[in-house]
């Protein structure tokens, strides 16, 4: 499952449906990953995608390693952030070779309902390895099982009205509808988890975790999950 959606997040997909959107989408996510973040933290960026505004994150943290499977997305942040003391990016190869406890925050945001149950265990056990004792897990974006496409949608036209591309988020849905990215979530679905069996998960992997407040990201029928080490 995870290759065909690698490949799609590295080829010219219109998800954005505007470089207003593109901005304000990384905006939101940095601004509220931030939040979370202990000031001179060490953070990893699990999956991070373009990542447009990563150095909002830094400070209040003092490293930022951006991970990203996509080679072409890998390039662009590499160019965007080449000579930014605090902020590294490397691939999921590199990832899994760092020291243990290496981080005080790891977040990974919009990717689990991307991945297999089992490709998310084997990801959940790599960031209990690297936290550190008193480290934070932030799991963004998580999609419970009862939330339909049609909320997908609302919420993004809800959001676009918020922040003046409410007309291109119309044109951009009739697009996205017409794409490879419902040819792939039509064929590959997408993993979903209630609260429970998140926090089950979340257990499973050795992590004490519970759902935040309020998600991450601008969905509110999506979850964010905060988890500590046991
Ligand atoms: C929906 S995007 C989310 C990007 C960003 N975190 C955000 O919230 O906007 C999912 C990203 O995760 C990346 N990804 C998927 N599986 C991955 C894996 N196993 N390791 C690293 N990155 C992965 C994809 O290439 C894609 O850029």
């Amino acid at each position: 499952m995870m290759g065909e959606w690698i490949a799609f997040w590295d080829s010219e997909h219109s998800i954005y449906v505007n470089a207003r959107h593109r901005d304000i989408h990384y905006r939101t996510i940095a601004t509220h990953v931030s939040k979370h973040v202990p000031q001179d933290a060490e953070v990893l960026d699990y999956g991070c995608g373009e990542a447009l505004h990563a150095n909002l994150i830094t400070p209040p943290a003092r490293r930022l390693v951006l991970c990203e499977a996509a080679l072409k997305v890998r390039g662009a942040l590499a160019s965007r952030f080449h000579g930014h003391d605090a902020i590294e990016v490397r691939s999921p190869e590199e990832i899994a070779a760092f020291e243990p406890a290496t981080f005080d925050v790891v977040v990974m945001h919009s990717v689990a309902q991307y991945l297999t149950a089992k490709e998310a265990d084997v990801l959940l056990a790599l960031f209990h390895r690297l936290l550190r004792r008193e480290g934070l897990l932030i799991l963004g974006d998580i999609i419970p099982p009862h939330v339909s496409a049609a909320t997908d949608a609302m919420a993004l036209l809800k959001f676009a009205a918020t922040n003046g591309f409410f007309g291109a988020a119309l044109i951009g849905l009739v697009r996205t509808a017409a794409s490879d990215y419902w040819r792939l979530r039509s064929r590959l679905g997408l993993t979903r988890y209630s609260e429970r069996a998140m926090v089950e998960k979340l257990g499973a992997a050795g992590f004490l975790g519970e759902r935040a407040p309020a998600n991450i990201g601008h969905n509110p029928a999506r979850m964010t999950f905060l988890a500590h080490r046991k």
